[in-house]
């Protein structure tokens, strides 16, 4: 497979871990995503090992700070080689256009897209940090500013992802978490679709963890999920 949709979440607490899976699969079956905990971790040095090997990778540390350090940061992950970086777009519009600006100006740049809402938030939540807002509403605000600042797309529901493409063009990416394979089970995540559903709904990547990392057998995990995602496409 040339273009695999699937990013497999390594969220894993150490690099031997997290090696030991990677190891098992190569850069034409999955693309990978580091997160907060691995990074903190096991550090750029891992990163970069990952990106060595030829793996597509997705840094989501959700920058979140001044424009110039996101920016800088940004800028270390594009020098890094990685394929997508992103950053929480309540940040505010100059952040996420300065960091836009900064990534355009790598010949081969990471993709930048933004985190809206976090899904852990709900209503109640986002009025405690004074956001009076249905975080429906939310997410269309914020996708709409960070398509406006010149990112790649957002991290979504696969719900969300017919209302983002209306909202900002087909080629606005929609990265989705929270998929779970028929006969997979849900963990923490409540409003789970499959991967052949969220592919039909249109998401361009499928993040997930869980579903293949836990699984007996990771690799025929992946390879099943990747089957029911050709067979659409
Ligand atoms: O194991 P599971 O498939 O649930 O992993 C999903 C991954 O996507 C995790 O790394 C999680 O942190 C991430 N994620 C998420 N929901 C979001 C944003 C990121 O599940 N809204």
């Amino acid at each position: 497979m040339f273009d695999p949709k699937v990013i497999v979440a390594l969220d894993y607490n150490s690099a031997d871990e997290a090696l030991s899976f990677v190891s098992k699969v190569s850069p034409e079956i999955c693309r990978l995503k580091v997160g907060n905990e691995l990074f903190t971790a096991a550090g750029p040095q891992f990163v970069g090992k990952l990106c060595e090997k030829g793996f597509k990778v997705f840094l989501d540390l959700k920058f979140h700070d001044i424009p110039n350090t996101v920016s800088k940061a940004c800028e270390a992950a594009a020098k890094q080689g990685v394929w997508l970086v992103n950053v929480h777009a309540l940040g505010g519009a100059v952040m996420m256009s300065k960091a836009a600006q900064t990534l355009a100006k790598y010949q081969s740049r990471p993709k930048l897209i933004a985190v809206t809402v976090l899904t852990s938030m709900d209503r109640e939540q986002l009025g405690g940090v004074g956001l009076d807002v249905e975080p429906a509403e939310q997410v269309k605000r914020l996708a709409k500013l960070a398509c406006d600042c010149g990112l790649d797309g957002v991290v979504s529901s696969a719900r969300e992802v017919a209302m983002i493409k209306d909202l900002c063009g087909k080629n606005f990416w929609c990265v989705t978490p929270g998929i779970r394979p028929a006969d997979s089970a849900l963990g923490d995540q409540k409003r789970v679709m499959t991967p052949s559903q969220a592919i039909s709904e249109g998401s361009d990547y499928l993040v997930i963890g869980r579903p293949i990392t836990q699984s007996a057998d990771p690799v025929a995990a992946l390879n099943k999920i990747n089957e029911e995602i050709n067979a659409l496409i």
